[in-house]
């Protein structure tokens, strides 16, 4: 059996000069392409909420959701470390509800699970810890404080700010993460917070100098055509390419050209000729004379 990529793995990785690689992924076909591209780490993420399943914002998506994902993901079973978002809502009243959310998503299949805060996220880890779950941190532009933020908006741009967020990035790895993602901060305040913690910072929207990168799958892949955010790189347009094909696919099938006599099943010649030259049969299978 292949070797899977580990927690412990991952975060020996910090100062090895090897970046780090994470895409998102929601199901199977997904987790296959992520792995037979090498990634080291597969994020079942909550922006499934809004490139999968529709949503304007991450709010809506479920434990159930995420297990349901999870799952697809796992029975691809990636060599890359597969780790889940806890959902907003699923860690946020108590660090009972917490475990047991995360074992939830820990029993559908993930290796660790992220969660999203800063300082006032610490109990919530330890106790996680305490349950053997390995744990990503997330801090900077945190979709699920949306409506606490006023919208998709890059974190940190200021001393103070920058200041904050820097001690919520040392404060939850010295609680335990194994590493943490930096989304949505000026380059220079993610070099900071990459300087100042031991374990590798995977950035989304923070520049060059984290330890490793992430792109949503819709996004790098052109599946999502909506947005471009200035932060997203598109190596493909498979949206694009499915139109143009399933254009095509439409076009034969009304002109005809699908499914030729190639892609169709046939009888063996001494069937039909005892089939088909029994018009009385003909008439019976077919409703009238072919
Ligand atoms: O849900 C997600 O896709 C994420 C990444 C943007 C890091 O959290």
């Amino acid at each position: 059996m292949t070797q899977v990529v580990t927690a412990p793995a991952i975060r020996a990785r910090k100062g090895s000069g090897e970046p780090l690689v994470m895409v998102t992924a929601y199901d199977a076909p997904g987790a296959r392409i992520a792995d037979e591209a090498g990634v080291d780490m597969i994020l079942v993420g909550d922006s499934l909420a809004m490139v999968v399943l529709g949503y304007e914002d991450t709010l809506s998506v479920t434990v159930d959701d995420m297990a349901h994902h999870v799952a697809a993901v796992a029975r691809a079973k990636p060599r890359p470390m597969v780790i889940a978002d806890l959902p907003w809502m699923s860690y946020h009243v108590s660090v009972e509800d917490t475990v047991r959310n995360a074992a939830r998503l820990i029993r559908a299949g993930a290796q660790a699970v992220k969660l999203e805060g800063g300082r006032k996220r610490v109990p919530m880890i330890g106790a996680l810890l305490d349950a053997e779950i390995p744990v990503m941190g997330h801090v900077g532009l945190t979709p699920q404080s949306v409506h606490a933020m006023g919208g998709f908006k890059v974190q940190g741009k200021e001393v103070a700010a920058a200041t904050e967020l820097v001690a919520d990035a040392e404060a939850i790895v010295s609680s335990g993460c194994f590493s943490i993602v930096l989304e949505g901060v000026p380059d220079r305040v993610a070099q900071m917070i990459t300087e100042a913690v031991p374990v590798p910072t995977v950035g989304i929207g923070a520049g060059r100098w984290c330890d490793g990168q992430v792109l949503v799958f819709h996004d790098l892949l052109g599946l999502e055509d909506r947005v471009l955010p200035k932060f997203v790189r598109r190596y493909a347009s498979l949206k694009a390419d499915a139109v143009t094909a399933m254009t095509a696919y439409a076009n034969d099938v009304r002109t005809g050209r699908f499914p030729s006599d190639d892609e169709s099943y046939h009888l063996s010649s001494e069937v039909a000729r005892r089939l088909l030259a029994d018009d009385e049969l003909a008439v019976g299978l077919y409703g009238s004379r072919r």
